[in-house]
């Protein structure tokens, strides 16, 4: 028996006492082995609660992004099923994008406590103090051409809004091509990252940050007005962990619809998030600014945009304000 082994139990009784008995019947031990099991858990920051009389209870979990944290309860076939839980690293993103190189497996997850050298898109850094947000990057080997990768940012802005919106009931919403808007606040960017032949990707690094228990002076002061994170928006801290898991869950799912042809349902999902469909817009691009109504997004995962002479234009990279 591993202590992992009666976590899990614990885990999935949550909220229940467990008799010391049952525990050690279900796992074949003595229920001294338990009780030790449960020492070293608490120990480890676990809070489980002891009655004689009724046995054991899972209360609270330590606030931490560990492999044990992430595995627990984690329910995916591809997404997670190798995880890197790093206290720090200079980015997860070239962490990832390194060990894809060494053959790590589709669905292979790198998380940090702490990023010395956050990278955001075209060459901005991205604040990542320590132990309150998320900073995660999943390799994907989908084994599509170079053409399909922008499809994978919808795949987990997709994945990233819908778990905000229901565990926490926030208005939540998608900013193509890579943000996460709460209440229209920046809250959560996505950086993809591919590495490609010609005619085939051989790794696509899906780099994920989500400002989740962030205080408000812990932003540089030059975008706090513009920014958020999930607690300034709830008025309490969540618990990271739980989101990590339902995000690599949905991301599970929405990667298996794009993988299996059935993006089209995909980009319905992507727009029913949409935080900017419909409303006037702000096209920043390397070489102009075009302002119109963001009127849809593309079967490749690029912004259509209505521009003020009615002409339609196709914005394959950029940024936008919404007006
Ligand atoms: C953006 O909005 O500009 C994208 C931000 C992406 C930040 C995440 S944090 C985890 C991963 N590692 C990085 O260095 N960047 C991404």
């Amino acid at each position: 028996m591993r202590t992992d082994d009666v976590l899990s139990l614990l885990y999935t009784h949550k909220g229940e006492y467990l008799s010391g008995q049952s525990v050690a019947d279900g796992l074949g031990v003595t229920r001294a082995a338990i009780w030790k099991a449960i020492e070293s858990l608490r120990a480890d920051g676990y809070g489980i609660e002891s009655s004689k009389a009724r046995g054991y209870r899972l209360e609270s979990m330590p606030d931490l992004l560990g492999e044990r944290e992430i595995r627990l309860g984690l329910d995916t076939r591809v997404i997670g099923k190798t995880v890197h839980a790093l206290d720090e690293t200079d980015s997860t993103n070239t962490y990832a994008s390194r060990i894809a190189g060494e053959d790590a497996p589709d669905g292979t997850v790198v998380v940090a406590e702490y990023q010395s050298k956050g990278r955001g898109r075209l060459g901005r850094k991205w604040e990542s103090p320590r132990g309150v947000n998320i900073y995660t990057s999943i390799i994907l080997r989908p084994g599509f051409p170079p053409s399909g990768a922008p499809m994978t940012t919808l795949v987990a802005s997709v994945a990233l809004v819908r778990p905000v919106r229901e565990l926490y009931g926030l208005d939540a919403g998608i900013k193509w091509p890579n943000d996460m808007l709460i209440s229209g606040k920046k809250s959560a960017g996505i950086l993809t990252e591919m590495s490609a032949e010609p005619d085939r990707v051989r790794h696509i690094v899906l780099g994920v940050g989500i400002d989740v228990n962030m205080p408000l002076n812990a932003f540089p002061e030059e975008i706090r007005d513009i920014s958020t994170s999930i607690m300034l928006e709830l008025g309490r801290k969540v618990d990271r962990a739980e989101l990590l898991k339902r995000f690599l869950t949905e991301l599970e799912r929405c990667y298996f619809m794009l993988v299996n042809g059935e993006s089209a349902r995909l980009l319905d999902e992507w727009r029913e998030l949409s935080a900017m469909l419909g409303k006037r817009v702000r096209v920043t691009t390397l070489t102009s600014v075009t302002e119109g109504t963001a009127l849809d997004i593309s079967a490749e995962g690029y912004l259509l945009l209505k521009k003020d002479d009615g002409a339609v234009a196709t914005i394959t990279s950029g940024d936008v304000g919404i007006l």
